[in-house]
């Protein structure tokens, strides 16, 4: 728990960091990196940038895996992930494009595509450290609630709750915001060899409160995370009001 939203993206921005450099010169393999989009990870990229402008970190050595995409938005949108991601954290960082993984929400078979995102990932030696970020019916990447603990990447309708929460990103029409999206499951999050969530504000509090101190419930998928041996929830202070 860290007082506010800066102090809480640097340490987990750092904490990062500090895997990225303890992983990358010793091994043969790249460090592999899952990512989120949204608000929640948004400073965390900001000083991850910051960071590699100092010359304190290098990704040259990163591959990575994002959570989630919307089904059906052309990729240069500017509410897709793929924009999201470009536009707030791969453009700025020497990250090679060819290392950057994303599903593509507008294969012509999606169900292939994801088949062959779990492929990739284990091909890659499997994910190092997955960031996310919650929703706030307690969803991790796109895993609504009712989701299968043993789900892997998968075509989802998202929930009405989500559709409302991200229209934000899509000029605050609901119309506008994809109804389906592409997303890891529940199984490959906890298939990662550390997970680490950000969890910022208020709205994010009851969510957190039922993660945590419930128990693990397909209702509240973050809940998964109590079945891991190596995850940490980073939580500012106004996200831990619940608890
Ligand atoms: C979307 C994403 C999730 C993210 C959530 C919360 O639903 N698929 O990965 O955690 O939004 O977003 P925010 O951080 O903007 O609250």
């Amino acid at each position: 728990i860290k007082d506010n939203g800066d102090v809480a993206s640097a340490y987990a921005a750092n904490y990062i960091i500090e895997r990225i450099k303890k992983l990358s010169p010793t091994q043969q393999r790249p460090f592999v990196l899952g990512l989120p989009t949204g608000s929640s990870p948004l400073g965390v990229y900001r000083i991850l940038v910051e960071k590699y402008k100092a010359g304190e970190i290098s990704f040259e050595n990163v591959v990575t895996f994002n959570m989630d995409e919307y089904v059906d938005i052309p990729r240069d949108h500017e509410g897709s992930y793929h924009s999201f991601m470009w536009k707030h954290f791969f453009s700025h960082v020497n990250i090679h494009p060819a290392n950057v993984n994303i599903l593509d929400g507008n294969a012509t078979d999606l169900e292939a595509e994801c088949v062959a995102y779990e492929a990739k990932i284990k091909a890659a030696g499997g994910i190092d450290l997955f960031l996310a970020g919650i929703g706030e019916d307690g969803h991790i990447a796109f895993n609504e609630p009712g989701s299968s603990l043993a789900s892997r990447t998968r075509v989802k309708t998202l929930a009405y709750d989500t559709i409302v929460a991200n229209s934000r990103f899509f000029g605050n029409d609901f119309d506008l915001v994809p109804k389906m999206a592409l997303t890891v499951g529940v199984q490959t999050v906890l298939d990662a060899r550390e997970v680490v969530v950000i969890a910022l504000g208020p709205r994010k509090a009851l969510a957190v409160q039922r993660c945590v101190e419930q128990g693990v419930n397909h209702m509240w998928t973050l809940s998964a995370l109590q079945l891991h041996p190596r995850s940490m929830i980073i939580c500012d202070e106004d996200a831990t009001l619940e608890l």
